[in-house]
């Protein structure tokens, strides 16, 4: 089975719905901090790669009286949640490995521990931490990596270059 490419994952309608939300900037710059981590620590690029891209594709509308709520998001916010369900739909209908949606959809939910009742620290294998590590590393305060702003012809630039640094051993 050939490899579903980050190319494939980010043109597909599902991922262009979702990720006009929390940005392109923000899940292609995390996808590339993924890469390098992953390359350093031994982790699979392939799949530290996709569960960066898809990261944050739970968010949804966080805006009230056309300014953003930051509390208000805060208070309600299962983001990992919904995004772990999403990436996991989308990888199937990609036609991706069971266990690859598997894992990036774990790594999704687990990538935060803002909305649970516990910390994650420590708890998370090394595919999860990476992700969780490339998201802090772009992360600004009150939220404005989401804001930045990316191309969608930027985006693919960047990913199919990222694609073709990754190989999948069959
Ligand atoms: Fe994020």
């Amino acid at each position: 089975m050939s490899r579903v490419t980050l190319v494939q994952v980010f043109k597909h309608r599902i991922t262009q719905k979702y990720l006009q939300r929390s940005g392109i900037h923000h899940a292609v710059t995390v996808a590339t901090y993924a890469y390098d981590l992953a390359i350093r620590k031994g982790v699979s690029p392939d799949l530290a790669t996709k569960s960066a891209l898809l990261h944050d594709m739970g968010h949804y509308e966080w805006y009230r009286d056309g300014k953003w709520d930051y509390e208000e998001y805060r208070k309600h916010d299962i983001h990992a949640i919904k995004g772990a369900e999403r990436a996991h739909k989308l990888l199937i209908r990609l036609g991706e490995d069971r266990l690859v949606a598997k894992e990036v959809s774990l790594a999704v939910l687990l990538h935060t521990d803002s909305y649970l009742p516990f910390t994650l620290d420590n708890q998370r294998n090394a595919l999860q931490d990476v992700v969780a590590e490339a998201d802090r590393k772009d992360e600004q305060q009150h939220g404005l990596h989401h804001y930045k702003k990316m191309t969608p012809s930027q985006a693919v630039k960047l990913l199919s270059h990222l694609d073709k640094k990754i190989i999948v051993p069959s």
